[in-house]
């Protein structure tokens, strides 16, 4: 085991038990999925080797496979998202994990070397670094692993690259693109968890402030969508034509960055792409302005210009909050160093919306436990059946109704001829 539990651990782990029993409460679709996999045993003699966000949420899940009969090894997919606690209590139930907050570069990766030691089946990644290490620095690892799943859009975008270039060795479903992920995950998990995060860690004021969000996709709209609600005046930047004019026709201001970067009191980053604010932007801004990022990577601030401009840094002015000081006096302040905001000076995605995550997530894992020795290496969507089903048990979770098709209706659809 990476880090084992020792006696210092005890009071974590309890700890991270009652946050595991909390997130439980908001995830009745994947408890039931859990309890279904406790009988059906879908994943019974497979080894997993996942690269997640150490949370609670994803503890619910890990119980899921387990009770499906996994045997499991687990990662952090961010050096600064994992739940200490979270991690603990999953010690003290005896999975593998390897995983800590704060840890250095070398440390994380190290980390999910130690993960694939399992010599996994199936793999579960959370923006690829797993799936790429086992084909660039773990290969002897690749010919028994059969399948993979990948939970975010940044990874997908690898993964597509990879089989492009023939070099993906199994097949791969994209959690990522199910309906339920994106309408939901990404918009309201990401939208509410970014401005969370913020919030915890500087206490600022969104109303009446000018809020730049760039990036416009399912997780840059959720942002807005809630920095709106809060009161803010909400500035769009995109590069996209389409998502810019469905931006415009929302209601919002689009600007491009050089634009905007005088306006904004607090900027977010959520394109998945590096380099979004720069060094011409950061001599641009204002007094006070907040940067923050909620994209996978640490890439979308070019901290390092940041770093090269700052007379002076006062890290930890507030919590996950570092201002930098220009020669000038102007102070920006940078949250999270760059890292996911959501996920660092926050807890993540409300446990209510990783429910839908993680339910087509394990369905996707059971399904693909099946499948795998029949599908060649590519990205595969989640079949459709299985949005629907997440979709309908957290509907009957929450008891909301609705209505089906009557036979007259089903033969309408079905009956249109083409020439008739
Ligand atoms: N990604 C975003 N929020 C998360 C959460 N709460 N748990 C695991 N992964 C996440």
């Amino acid at each position: 085991m990476g880090e084992n539990v020792n006696i210092a651990d005890a009071p974590l782990a309890d700890a991270g038990e009652r946050r595991i029993d909390w997130a439980m409460r908001s995830m009745p679709v994947l408890r039931a999925i859990g309890a279904r996999f406790g009988d059906t045993r879908p994943l019974a003699g497979l080894r997993i080797a996942a690269c997640l966000h150490v949370t609670a949420e994803t503890a619910v899940f890990v119980g899921a496979l387990r009770a499906g009969g996994a045997e499991l090894a687990l990662a952090a997919s961010n050096p600064l998202s994992t739940q200490n606690d979270v991690a603990a209590a999953l010690r003290a139930y005896g999975v593998e994990v390897h995983a800590r907050a704060g840890v250095d570069r070398d440390t994380y990766y190290r980390h999910i070397h130690q993960a694939l030691d399992i010599s996994p089946d199936i793999v579960l990644d959370d923006g690829c670094d797993l799936v790429n290490i086992l084909h660039t620095e773990r290969v002897e690892l690749l010919d028994k692993v059969s399948g993979g799943c990948e939970e975010t859009t940044t990874g997908i975008i690898r993964l597509r690259q990879m089989a492009a270039e023939q070099a993906l060795r199994f097949p791969v479903v994209a959690v990522n693109d199910t309906r339920t992920k994106r309408m939901f995950d990404n918009r309201y998990g990401t939208g509410q968890s970014t401005l969370d995060g913020v919030m915890r860690a500087t206490n600022t004021l969104l109303a009446g402030r000018t809020v730049v969000v760039a990036g416009f996709g399912y997780c840059g709209r959720g942002v807005a969508e809630r920095a709106k609600g809060q009161g803010s005046r909400v500035i769009v930047t995109e590069i996209d034509p389409v998502k810019a004019l469905d931006a415009s026709l929302q209601g919002y201001e689009v600007r491009p960055m050089a634009e905007a970067a005088p306006d904004g009191d607090l900027f977010i980053t959520v394109t998945g792409n590096r380099d979004v604010i720069r060094g011409e932007h950061l001599a641009e801004m204002k007094d006070g302005a907040i940067l923050a990022n909620a994209g996978h990577f640490d890439i979308e601030i070019d901290v390092r210009a940041l770093e090269g401009m700052a007379r002076t840094v006062n890290v930890g002015v507030r919590p996950h909050t570092d201002e930098y000081v220009l020669p000038d006096g102007r102070r920006l302040l940078l949250l999270a160093e760059g890292r996911l905001v959501n996920l660092t000076a926050a807890e993540g995605h409300p446990a209510a919306v990783m429910d839908m995550s993680f339910s087509a997530q394990a369905l996707a894992v059971a399904w693909l436990a099946e499948e795998r020795t029949r599908l060649e290496p590519g990205v595969y969507d989640v079949p459709g059946e299985i949005d629907a089903e997440v979709a309908r048990l957290k509907l009957a979770a929450a008891g909301i109704g609705i209505d089906t098709l009557t036979g007259v209706q089903a033969d309408y659809l079905r009956s249109w001829r083409f020439g008739s």
